[in-house]
């Protein structure tokens, strides 16, 4: 089974506010990013194992445009300029699934923009 890891609870950080005023989300809360190129998303994540691993990300876009996003694995980019698709309103959550490298134990996966636009709201990530 999965682990979630909430974008609005540590070891997660999210450059923006935690916000609950779109419903849908999951725990608490998402982290709304700034609009800028530098407001990533960071999670912490434990793998019991190294090897590949499948992380699920739950957004949601309400804006049209795509929100891409590079993903990095321990500082290093894994998937560049990743379209995070609009999803049509800010309270419609979608899930983009990435396959990643990871080592045992703690990993940090960031989601940095590769906009001015910035990320889409960040729900949680499972691993
Ligand atoms: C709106 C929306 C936010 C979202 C923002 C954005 O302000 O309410 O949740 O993060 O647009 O465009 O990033
Ligand atoms: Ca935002």
């Amino acid at each position: 089974a999965a682990t979630r890891y909430e974008a609005e609870a540590a070891p997660a950080t999210c450059a923006g506010a935690i916000e609950s005023n779109h419903a849908g989300y999951s725990g608490s809360g998402f982290c709304n990013g700034d609009n800028t190129v530098d407001a990533a998303t960071e999670f912490t994540v434990t793998a019991s194992t190294a090897g590949t691993a499948t992380i699920a990300v739950r957004y949601a876009n309400g804006a049209t445009d795509n929100r891409a996003a590079d993903v990095l694995v321990n500082g290093t980019v894994a998937h560049s300029g990743t379209a995070f698709d609009p999803t049509g309103a800010w309270t419609t959550w979608g899930t983009k699934t990435f396959t990643v490298s990871v080592t045992a134990g703690a990993n940090t996966i960031r989601l940095d923009p590769a906009t001015a636009a910035g990320l889409a709201n960040i729900d949680y990530l499972d691993l």
